[in-house]
């Protein structure tokens, strides 16, 4: 009969058949999470030390606390390597912001989630070395598809702690000559010369419903809708929105600490909202 195989799943040692976490673990979430695979030969990790070093740069560089210290960490790879049938083994390290209602911004103290697991070290066949391997290349596209709605939203969890450490709600990537993209979890829209401006649906956004149901409106009532890149700052520009599902449109009084035009609602902005909300209203049954 084959051994069971055994996991370390946040203080306790467990077959591996029965190793779970919550549904609400960020790292299923968001992503939100950073992690580490060591080597094992006959019970002596390669360069185990080095390990632990990236392990702790990398929760440091997402701000996720370390769940105990390193030389704890340490002892738990052992003791999973020792509870597991592979001589020569890669045990693996992985852990998470931790378990929160699903929100961008983490509330309040987190209690980050650690799980340990040893696998056995593939090894190459002979005759793969003997062959070698193929590769192919690719641009890389790590990670420049903001078209699909990926759960990998480590990025927007850091761009919304950032907002949140400088008193904002949100914030507004910028391509490389400083157009506005999209929030972290909104799209933006701004009033230029009166019209509604966007930046066209492309890789570096996503296609947001409430986008669409912004624009649809707009034309609806006759506003001109202009799908381009645009700049903060640009001559005519008075009101700045950010739209998703979650908000419908909601007014951008300040960016970067500055104030939109006089930093109250814009008009239109407050125009279209009451549209949508109007549109909404019709959905309630009685
Ligand atoms: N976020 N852009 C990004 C990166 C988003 O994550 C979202 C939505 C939007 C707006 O899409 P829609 O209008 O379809 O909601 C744009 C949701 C609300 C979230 O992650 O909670």
């Amino acid at each position: 009969m084959s051994q069971t195989l055994i996991a370390y799943v946040n203080g306790d040692f467990i077959p591996l058949q029965n190793a779970t976490i919550h549904i609400e673990d960020r790292g299923f979430q968001f992503a939100d999470g950073i992690y580490e695979v060591i080597a094992c030969f006959g019970g002596t990790f390669l360069d185990l030390q080095a390990h632990l070093n990236r392990l702790q740069r990398s929760c440091e560089a997402v701000r996720i606390p370390l769940p105990c210290a390193l030389s704890e960490i340490a002892t738990l790879v052992l003791q999973t390597y020792e509870r597991n049938p592979y001589s020569d083994a890669m045990v693996y390290i992985q852990i998470t912001r931790g378990v929160a209602p699903r929100s961008h911004l983490p509330q309040g103290e987190l209690k980050p989630t650690l799980i340990i697991t040893s696998r056995q070290l593939p090894k190459p066949t002979d005759a793969k070395l003997a062959s070698g391997v193929h590769a192919i290349t690719l641009k890389d596209i790590r990670w420049k598809h903001c078209e699909i709605k990926s759960i990998a939203l480590l990025a927007s969890v850091l761009g919304k702690q950032e907002a949140a450490l400088q008193q904002a709600d949100e914030a507004f990537w910028l391509d490389e000559e400083d157009h506005i993209l999209e929030g972290c979890a909104t799209n933006v829209l701004a009033i230029i010369h009166g019209a509604l401006v966007t930046h066209p649906l492309d890789h570096q956004v996503l296609g947001g419903i409430t986008r669409d149901m912004a624009i649809r409106a707009a034309c609806e009532h006759s506003l001109t809708v202009e799908e381009r890149a645009w700049k903060l700052g640009e001559t005519g520009l008075t009101e700045i929105m950010m739209s998703s599902t979650t908000n419908a449109v909601m007014p951008i009084c300040f960016i970067n600490h500055q104030a939109v035009a006089d930093g109250e609602p814009g008009v239109l902005t407050m125009q279209i909202r009451k549209w949508m909300i109007e549109a909404m209203d019709t959905l309630r049954r009685e």
